[in-house]
């Protein structure tokens, strides 16, 4: 069954607000009406430059009251602030350190997702932030401009901590993006557009826990912490970058109107050219960056449209493939200010050659397991050598939705069953979607930063299955350096 944005609000916000609402005013169930709330933008996180050079940012990750369904303030978590986090921003070349304090009464950890940098600073399990500690890491930003994110992830209780909100945007800036006339002014026409499904109870409070195969499916969606919120526009076009920040759900973006969205970056930067899209659909931690056109005084809805999960029918009934949402509604003034269009250049985008591969790996996702194991936080899986290309051959064996995400590099889509990416997997991505069935390759790079004592992630970003168990590490190691106890 699909339903619409207003019979899901009212099917499930409606009637759960509806008793605590009528117990105490006598009045019939009230129902809650789409863009009815403006859109929040998460701000800019401050910064400071310190006497060496590196500019320095504090974050606070916390417990707070958040207001899903206005009138009910729910307990939530938020980093400086109640719900998700700032905008942190840096550009190519600047060194940043971070500090990170866990203000709640649990362990934490903060991942850079999609950053290229040292293991020991990349947030993942091996660097728990005890309650109240802080942990600083620090790098220098080393990757083209693109729309990064932050978030916990913490061995096997990843999907609670995303899902209470401990999620914001880390957007890397570099010249070649700053020289293209592009959309950047950050919440007037350069929008963050941070989408998360929930469930509430009868009082508004977030409801955690209701697992299906693809783990959490909330029947509510949130854009940037608010309900079915609207964005005043006052631009010929805006640019919106959108994160998928649930823990289970994929959604497939869509105007109302099937007009196209011009498709400019995906997870890891700009696309060499736009594309005009009908969807852009984004598997969890996935992201894309597109411009849409306005003309004076219309409204628009931004929507999510049942998404192709590529499976049997019964699956993705179950993993949220027949649902659709109206998420956002663009509504432009009638003085519109121009602005000029989307360059049909964007940036140089220098392929990875396999040719020059070292190496090839495969890896099977089945079940909870990548190539037959579960995550073990004592064992590396595999070992790659700075200064090489490899070749990822990865496959979703299961009739489930599984995408793949690496940590501490971009790659880039080779080939799906043997056949050219599509436009839209031709730029730098970090998290890709595995049909069932459907054999992919990547063609990644190892830089630099070896240190074999400590490992990355990769892993689905079904946060149901990575807590399962549905990930491995990889060290990297300089050419001639080992790993002690590793074989293989
Ligand atoms: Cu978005 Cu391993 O993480
Ligand atoms: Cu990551
Ligand atoms: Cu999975």
């Amino acid at each position: 069954m699909t339903l619409t944005r207003r019979e899901l609000l009212r099917a499930a916000v409606g009637a759960a607000v509806a008793a605590p609402v009528a117990g105490c005013t006598g009045r019939g169930p009230v129902e809650t009406v789409p863009f009815q709330r403006s859109l929040w933008v998460p701000p800019p996180a401050k910064s400071e430059m310190d006497g060496q050079g590196r500019r320095v940012f504090d974050l606070t990750v916390r417990a707070g009251r958040w207001e899903f369904l206005a009138g009910h303030p729910a307990e939530s978590w938020g980093v400086n602030g109640d719900h998700l986090g700032p905008t942190l921003r840096a550009a190519r070349g600047e060194q940043v350190l971070v500090n990170v304090h866990n203000g709640l009464d649990e362990t934490t950890t903060m991942h850079w997702h999609g950053m290229h940098l040292p293991a020991a600073a990349d947030g993942g399990p091996h660097q728990p932030i005890e309650p109240g500690e802080t942990w600083s890491p620090g790098w220098r930003i080393d990757q083209p401009a693109a729309t990064l994110w932050y978030h916990p992830h913490l061995h096997e209780r990843t999907e609670r901590h995303v899902y209470r909100g401990l999620a914001g945007l880390f957007i890397v800036d570099d010249e070649t993006e700053s020289a293209l006339d592009l959309p950047r002014e950050y919440g007037v026409d350069d929008i963050p557009i941070i989408v998360a499904d929930k469930r509430f109870d009868g009082d508004g409070q977030l409801v955690e826990g209701k697992q299906g195969p693809a783990g959490m499916l909330g029947d509510t969606v949130l854009v940037n912490g608010r309900i079915a919120p609207y964005l005043e526009v006052r631009t010929e076009r805006v640019r919106l970058r959108l994160l998928n920040a649930s823990t289970a759900r994929t959604y497939a973006f869509a105007l109302a109107d099937d007009r196209p969205l011009t498709l400019i970056g995906t997870d890891g930067g700009l696309l060499s050219e736009p594309v005009e899209v009908d969807r852009v659909q984004l598997s969890p931690a996935e992201r894309a960056e597109v411009v849409v056109s306005l003309a004076r005084g219309e409204r628009i809805v931004l929507r999510s449209n049942p998404p192709d999960l590529g499976t049997v029918p019964r699956i993705s009934h179950a993993c949220g493939g027949e649902d659709a949402f109206d998420l956002l509604e663009l509504r432009a003034v009638a003085a519109l200010r121009p602005v000029a269009p989307v360059p049909p250049r964007l940036v140089p985008l220098p392929r990875l050659d396999p040719a020059e591969a070292t190496r090839d790996r495969s890896f099977v996702l089945l079940g909870r397991t990548i190539n037959g194991r579960k995550m073990d936080m004592h064992r590396i899986d595999e070992v790659v050598t700075t200064g090489t290309t490899e070749i990822w051959k990865v496959v979703n064996a299961h009739a489930l939705p599984h995408n793949l995400h690496v940590h501490g590099v971009q790659f880039q889509v080779l080939d799906l069953a043997g056949a050219a990416p599509p436009a839209h997997l031709t730029g730098w991505k970090d998290t890709v979607y595995l049909p069932p069935k459907v054999p992919m390759r990547l063609v990644l790079r190892f830089a630099d930063y070896a240190d074999p004592a400590t490992p990355y992630m990769f892993h689905c970003h079904l946060i149901f299955h990575e807590d399962r168990g549905m990930m491995g590490q990889y060290a990297v190691v300089e050419p001639g350096q080992h790993i002690s106890g590793h074989h293989g």
